[in-house]
């Protein structure tokens, strides 16, 4: 018995963070924990409208999109512009934080592996970071 050459040539098959995460059902969870915490969040309740679900609904279709998953974001709300799309909400360095603070732990709950919990929540910061629109 001859062991097989290991294949030098053909790049190992990758996954997206969406297929690793299994797919949909993990952002919704994900988003379902953070609006959970924004709902209690003084910092972040009032930028936020009376009714969320519409909220969860685009950020969950949106995250989906972004880590690998279906254009449902896009086909729905177009391009996803996200600094344009914050800048009717005053965010500065304590918004951006409180935001992050709370996706943070929401990430730590997802039973994600440690590499895509820390592939997310640097996204997660850089992103919040960008969208900081009042300097103070
Ligand atoms: C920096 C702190 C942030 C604040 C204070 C904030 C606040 C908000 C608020 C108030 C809405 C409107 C929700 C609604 O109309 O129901 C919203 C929408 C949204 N946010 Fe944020 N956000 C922040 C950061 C982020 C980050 C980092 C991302 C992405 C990684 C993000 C993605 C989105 C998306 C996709 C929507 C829906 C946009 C749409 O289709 O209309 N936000 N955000």
């Amino acid at each position: 018995m001859t062991a097989e050459p290991p294949n030098i040539s053909r790049p190992l098959p990758t996954s997206s963070l969406y297929e690793r995460v299994g797919g949909e059902p993990f952002f919704i969870g994900l988003v379902e924990r953070f609006y959970g915490r924004v709902e209690e969040d003084p910092v972040l309740r009032p930028l936020y409208p009376a009714d969320l679900e519409p909220g969860k609904a685009n950020l969950a279709a949106f995250l989906a999109q972004y880590w690998g998953g279906p254009a449902r974001y896009s086909e729905a709300r177009g391009h996803p512009r996200l600094r344009m799309r914050h800048v009717r909400f005053a965010i500065g360095t304590a918004e951006r934080d409180a935001w992050v603070t709370n996706m943070v732990q929401a990430v730590q709950e997802s039973g994600a592996s440690p590499d895509d919990a820390r592939a997310l929540i640097d996204y997660f910061e850089g992103a919040a970071t960008m969208l900081i629109n009042e300097p103070r």
